[in-house]
């Protein structure tokens, strides 16, 4: 696919978390097979953890043409020979798991990972996209989420609060999930939450396995 240079976007955070995340999907990505990136993003994520964690295949996605157009801007930089064309994915669409399928061929696909959209999207997201991973995964597979979660109802820091307010002015219908309904939706779909590691500034990653 041909890309343009300037297509590349930028997010400050991902240059940030990027060395924490990889430390924790090094360990619980599943060692082989296809690695479905839902939410790239500008796509800094996927041309920088693809070469490091070979030789698992990154399939990275989004929602959004434009990021689209920076994940391959981005990829096209990196040359990674384990880092697929992004996809066209909204996982509030009902057939996204069938697209993924076809579009993987015959690549198995053992993880997912969502870093930092759950609560920058409506409910309806993180019930697509937990709904879709359980179809698409099968047992061992590795769902991962990064972002900040609220725990027993409450924030784990005043920043996360004072970004919480923020994210719901913007969109009511966003807004800091509770990790225990992310956990329930979780097991509605067949997966068990099997570790939780502190991130820096107060996110969290969350392993979730297919039963
Ligand atoms: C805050 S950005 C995070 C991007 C990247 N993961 C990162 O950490 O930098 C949220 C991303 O979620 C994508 N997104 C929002 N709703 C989505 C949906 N329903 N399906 C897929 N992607 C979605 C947006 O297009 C955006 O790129």
């Amino acid at each position: 696919m041909a890309s343009d240079p300037d297509d590349r976007r930028h997010a400050p955070a991902t240059s940030r978390n990027r060395g924490p995340i990889l430390k924790v999907l090094s360990r619980v990505l599943p060692a082989t097979g296809c690695v479905l990136e839902i939410a790239s993003g500008t796509g800094e994520h996927a041309a920088w953890f693809a070469p490091r964690l070979q030789p698992r295949i990154w399939q990275p996605s989004d929602a959004a043409a434009e990021m689209r157009a920076s994940i391959a801007a981005h990829a096209a930089e990196a040359a990674a020979p384990n880092l697929r064309a992004p996809l066209a994915l909204d996982v509030t669409a009902a057939n996204w798991p069938q697209a993924v399928t076809a579009a993987l061929d015959d690549a198995p696909l053992r993880a997912i990972v969502n870093i930092n959209m759950i609560h920058i999207s409506p409910w309806s997201a993180a019930e697509g996209l937990v709904a879709g991973a359980g179809q698409l995964l099968s047992a061992g597979g590795v769902l991962f989420l990064y972002g900040p979660f609220r725990i027993g109802g409450k924030h784990t820091a005043p920043s996360n609060e004072a970004f919480d307010r923020m994210l719901r002015a913007q969109d009511s219908t966003w807004g800091v999930r509770d990790l225990e309904a992310v956990a329930a939706l979780a097991g509605t779909h067949g997966f068990a939450l099997r570790d939780r590691v502190d991130m820096p500034a107060n996110n969290l990653s969350l392993i979730f396995e297919r039963a």
